[in-house]
């Protein structure tokens, strides 16, 4: 078992030759978004890296930024020695390290609060939303969360959707969004309980996982808000009309109803202008989420609407300059992303095409 080591970002990390402790290289891009995002925010005190395998995002964190203290924390036995060659190999004095279940390493910091906590476990974090909230600041605290059972969260698989997140689920045109926007309602549902509000200010979907930072706000009045916040989108798999709150019928026949999804801004587009990135993909990413920072009505993939509508609306560039309100969006190459009525964005692709011809 000889560790080897790698650079990312500006860290060396002791990384395992073998797998007996988790690191996936292909996450980078989760790293990267988190140094940007823990520079950008205002309260640097303790971060917990909670499922932190080989501790690669805590020690990036501990190294890349201005944070106070890190602590990271797995319960695989092997994976202090990485930690302990990571923290060495960049002279860091910022982090300590644990080898507790992790909620109940959360469960112990009830009255010793973290700034920033990270939840980042195989497949679904659901189990470990509850003790996070009850660890981390009730005000200006930061949740991270990544989730990778896309699929549950998504839609494609519906019973597990029920029984993780308490959600009816269904694939989509905007499946990966739908996904992202079960994700925050969940885990605003779960601190809702505690008179605390959380607020999405980054999310993005990339590859096989979705990845959510949300900030807390402490007080009834935030909380009740925040739940306002959380409800259900009507869809309709024929024309792909979609619409928060809708019941009834659209081409004779009845929407599908599924949710509860969060159905407000999933940016703070104040925290976005302040993101330095790390790294090229980072880049092209926060630009991509500044456009589409403004939006709350899931993206259309446009070629999903021409098929459904015998269309060939053209290029995006101009449907976007058609809509004026507007932008291209991350979730999808073929996305866009607008707030305008649906018969309105239908009737504008149509106009498109005319003038096409
Ligand atoms: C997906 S990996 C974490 C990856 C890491 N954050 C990174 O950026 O490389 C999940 C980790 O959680 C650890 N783990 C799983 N269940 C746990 C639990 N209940 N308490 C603490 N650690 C746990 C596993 O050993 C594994 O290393
Ligand atoms: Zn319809």
């Amino acid at each position: 078992m000889r560790p080897l080591i790698i650079t990312e970002g500006k860290t060396k990390l002791s990384v395992p030759e073998h797998n007996e402790v988790f690191f996936n290289p292909q996450m980078k891009l989760n790293r990267d978004i988190t140094i940007s995002i823990v520079n950008a925010w205002p309260k640097k005190g303790a971060f917990c890296d909670t499922l932190s395998g080989i501790g690669a995002k805590g020690i990036r964190v501990a190294n890349e930024t201005d944070i106070e203290h890190v602590l990271l924390n797995d319960l695989n036995p092997h994976a202090q020695r990485f930690m302990k060659k990571s923290i060495t190999l960049n002279n860091l004095d910022n982090v300590s390290i644990e080898k507790k279940d992790a909620n109940i390493l959360l469960s112990e910091h009830k009255y010793d609060k973290f700034d920033i906590i990270d939840i980042d476990p195989f497949g679904s974090p659901a189990q470990f939303i509850d003790s996070a909230i009850r660890a981390i600041l009730p005000k200006n605290g930061l949740l991270c969360v990544t989730a990778t059972d896309t699929g549950a969260l998504c839609g494609s698989f519906q019973n597990a959707a029920l029984r993780k997140y308490g959600i009816k689920a269904k694939k989509t045109t905007f499946y990966n969004e739908f996904g992202v926007r079960a994700l925050v309602g969940f885990c605003v549902r779960e601190a809702a309980k505690y008179d605390i509000a959380l607020i999405p200010v980054f999310s993005h979907a990339t590859r096989h996982y979705y990845r959510v930072f949300l900030k807390t706000e402490r007080g009834r009045t935030a909380a009740t808000k925040a739940m306002k916040m959380v409800g259900h989108i009507g869809y309709c798999y024929t024309c792909d009309m979609r619409k928060y709150n809708h019941t009834g019928k659209c081409c004779n026949r009845d929407v599908e109803v599924l949710g509860p999804i969060w159905q407000g801004k999933i940016y703070d587009k104040k925290l976005v202008r302040k993101m330095e990135p790390v790294s090229s993909e980072a880049e092209k990413l926060i630009m991509l989420c500044t456009e589409e920072s403004e939006f709350v009505t899931p993206y259309y993939n446009i070629h999903a609407i021409e098929k459904k509508h015998k269309i060939k609306a053209g290029s995006f560039k101009k449907i976007i300059a058609s809509l004026g309100k507007a932008s291209r969006t991350h979730f999808s190459n073929f996305g866009i992303k607008t707030d305008a009525p649906f018969r309105t964005f239908i009737r504008t692709l149509f106009q498109q095409q005319q003038q096409q011809r």
